[in-house]
């Protein structure tokens, strides 16, 4: 069973998985908007990734008996002014998630709720990659700047991402 409390920090962080979702497709518009459709994919799948990301928030709480309750989510930003401010806030906006996945846990810790703590390390790893990721295609922005052409080839490298729904059988996968 869940505390209050836990109740609603998890329905908090279900609301902010989609509103990372909401935030990346707005970027994905962004991109096509670019001509960059690699860009654009990669970010469809992240949007695909986070909505991934809020259900298992949501099957975890009915799992342990909690209500679900669903909060507004703001309307993310429409437009950025290069690839690079895209990436750029693409970080900054993972290291607050993962702050408030360390909230989450050391709430958990702090309630003795070792069922919730457990399920959130799978997202304290998550976002080690997700930073990791984010920062590598900042890399790759600042090498090619100023190199005319550079941002086309990084666009296709970025056309090949695939989505993996992790792990298989949940989190999303129905409905
Ligand atoms: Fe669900 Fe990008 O963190």
């Amino acid at each position: 069973m869940l505390s209050e409390r836990m109740e609603k920090a998890l329905n908090g962080q279900l609301a902010a998985e989609l509103y990372s979702g909401y935030l990346y497709l707005s970027m994905a518009a962004y991109f096509s908007s670019e001509n960059l459709p690699g860009f654009a994919r990669w970010m469809r799948i992240h949007r695909l990734e986070e909505i991934t990301h809020g259900m298992k928030f949501y099957d975890f709480i009915e799992s342990r008996g909690g209500r679900i309750s669903l909060a507004g989510i703001d309307m993310p930003p429409g437009d950025w002014e290069s690839a690079l401010q895209a990436f750029e806030a693409v970080l900054a906006h993972e290291r607050k998630v993962t702050l408030m996945i360390h909230d989450l846990v050391d709430l958990a810790i702090e309630e003795k709720d070792h069922g919730t703590n457990s399920f959130l390390q799978w997202f304290v790893d998550e976002q080690v990659e997700e930073e990791e990721s984010a920062r590598n295609v900042i890399q790759n922005l600042k090498r090619v700047e100023g190199a005319p052409g550079g941002i086309y080839m990084l666009d296709k490298e970025m056309g090949a991402a695939v989505f993996n729904p992790q792990p298989a059988g949940i989190a999303g996968g129905v409905g």
